[in-house]
């Protein structure tokens, strides 16, 4: 693709343009340089637990399956199109299927993509070749503690090299219980007119907590008397750059949102926030869906891992405060403010805290929690692979 956008005009050390949430032409790049550019989170490993299970979803634009299969290699992420006329050949969310047939002619695929037979072979030459006719492999596909990774650019570094300091932290969620952790308690879903890039940006974000869910931590107060000192909070909490994009909120105490000890952003789509992983789709310039699963102790009791879903149900809920809160707020009018771009000052402060960010001992960037490191990091990220020509 020949790149007409020039991405400097867009980013500066501590702002980005307003025309990187709303201009298709950036969208499109994005597709391209980022998200068939690098490792993306497309699975938990429980989603397939079992030989034959599979489970759909995208990595960008790209509609894919993610398959369990019989042998090695045991995990398979393939494009979710028929090799005869381009049909998707899997429509379902989930399930086990030993193969899978396309419903427009009928060409039938292993789950590990070989195609086993179409109706009415003789109709092909004798040099048509099925086994080159299977369903087509994303290259690269790699699992770190369960978390199932793919990545269309076949030249990417290891999974482990990509997540780097962050798999201190993935270690910790997996680690919660010996026994390990599922996403067994399935997802629920939004969708929002607007950027993808807003939710990756607000999910370490702490400096909005007490405008945003002002009512949430009203009612945390009415009910358990417990009143949070922001100020205090700030100071006590630290927002790493892990590299690579990542970042990581620590946060000072239970503020009754769930269970993790910390926010983390995987770039460029996985969050792990409260007691959930978060999965953000980008499917236009100002449409995004986000999918949420409660992380489950596979060794808890029921009712351990029941409170576990109450507690993340009552700030991420359908019917609870927060996601209701950073959609109005965080997503629709930031939509809606940049609409106003009539004038030369289209732009985006995320230098805050800049001027105070020090190096930790292992050698992050680190500031205090109302601090935009965690944009910075992803600016940099996003800066670096946005201006990689493929
Ligand atoms: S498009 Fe799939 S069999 Fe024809
Ligand atoms: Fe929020």
């Amino acid at each position: 693709m020949i790149n007409q956008v020039n991405i400097e005009d867009y980013i500066t050390g501590g702002a980005v343009h307003g025309k990187i949430y709303t201009d298709p032409e950036i969208f499109n790049l994005e597709l391209d340089n980022i998200f068939k550019n690098t490792w993306v989170y497309v699975a938990h490993e429980s989603e397939v637990a079992n030989k034959g299970d599979y489970k759909t979803t995208y990595i960008g634009d790209q509609p894919v399956i993610v398959t369990r299969g019989a042998d090695e290699p045991e995990f398979h992420v393939m494009f979710n199109r028929c090799r005869h006329k381009g049909a998707s050949v899997c429509q379902q969310e989930k399930g086990n299927a030993n193969f899978f047939r396309c419903a427009y002619h009928g060409w039938t695929y292993q789950n590990n993509g070989k195609l086993t037979g179409m109706p009415f072979p003789d109709g092909y030459a004798d040099d048509f070749k099925k086994e080159d006719m299977g369903l087509l492999h994303v290259p690269r596909v790699e699992s770190y503690r369960g978390f199932i990774f793919a990545s269309i650019n076949e030249n990417v570094p290891s999974l482990e090299e990509h997540l780097g300091y962050a798999k201190k932290y993935i270690d910790y969620v997996v680690d919660e219980d010996s026994e390990g952790i599922g996403l067994t308690a399935g997802s629920h879903k939004y969708a929002y007119d607007g950027n993808w890039k807003l939710q990756i940006e607000n999910t370490i974000d702490p400096y909005h907590l007490n405008f945003t869910h002002h009512s949430f931590f009203k009612i945390l107060e009415k009910n358990t008397g417990k009143k949070i000192n922001f100020k205090k909070m700030h100071n006590n909490e630290r927002i790493k750059d892990l590299g690579n994009g990542h970042s990581l909120y620590e946060l000072d105490g239970d503020i009754g949102i769930g269970a993790l000890p910390f926010n983390l952003i995987i770039f460029p789509n996985l969050g792990f926030v409260g007691s959930h992983v978060r999965v953000t789709h980008p499917v236009s310039v100002d449409k995004t869906k986000v999918d949420l699963y409660p992380i489950m102790l596979q060794g808890a009791s029921e009712e351990e891992n029941a409170e576990r879903l109450r507690k993340h149900e009552g700030f991420y809920g359908p019917a609870a405060f927060g996601t209701a809160d950073d959609m109005e707020v965080g997503f629709d009018r930031v939509r809606e403010g940049l609409q106003a771009d009539a004038h030369e000052e289209d732009w985006l402060h995320i230098s805050r805290g800049q001027n105070r960010e020090t190096i930790d001992e292992d050698g992050l960037i680190t500031a205090t929690s109302s601090d935009e490191v965690a944009a910075r990091a992803l600016y940099k990220e996003w800066h670096r692979l946005m201006t990689t020509s493929n």
